[in-house]
């Protein structure tokens, strides 16, 4: 499974730790159902991923905007989707009486997200870095 990498740095201070808490909690879920901790444990990981997702998703969509990103829409609409497969899936976690339904419903909160990072905000952050908005730091 993937883990945190300079691989995933944007260069934005504010996304960046968005990311870095999303393995975090990817990390902590992944624990908990490797050591067989309560559906109540895992799903807890679960929303707090949601929430967290939430607020990053909010933050990133201000960035792409202020930046003129031609993706920015595009981006936000996607956002907007993912949340509401997240949303979908943590109802089937709530519902879910067989164990390998809940645990399909648990991963895929994380996969949805995962994907997204690798595929939708690696792609902005080559935009940002064109346009000299990261990538080569000017510390004082
Ligand atoms: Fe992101
Ligand atoms: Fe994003």
């Amino acid at each position: 499974m993937l883990t945190w990498s300079d691989n995933w740095i944007i260069g934005h201070d504010e996304i960046d730790a968005g990311h870095k808490r999303f393995f975090d909690l990817v990390d902590a879920m992944e624990t908990a159902l490797v050591a067989g901790e309560e559906r109540s444990t895992v799903q807890a990981i679960a929303v707090a991923l949601a929430i967290d997702t939430a607020a990053h998703f909010s933050a990133e969509e201000r960035l792409l905007a202020a930046h003129g990103y031609p993706g920015a829409e595009e981006h936000r609409a996607r956002h907007q989707e993912i949340l509401r497969t997240v949303d979908a899936a943590l109802i089937r976690c709530d519902d879910a009486d067989e164990e390998e339904v809940w645990l399909a419903a648990c991963k895929e909160v994380k996969t949805v997200l995962l994907n997204h990072l690798v595929h939708d905000d690696m792609a902005y952050r080559q935009f940002l870095v064109e346009q000299g908005i990261v990538g080569v730091s000017e510390e004082s």
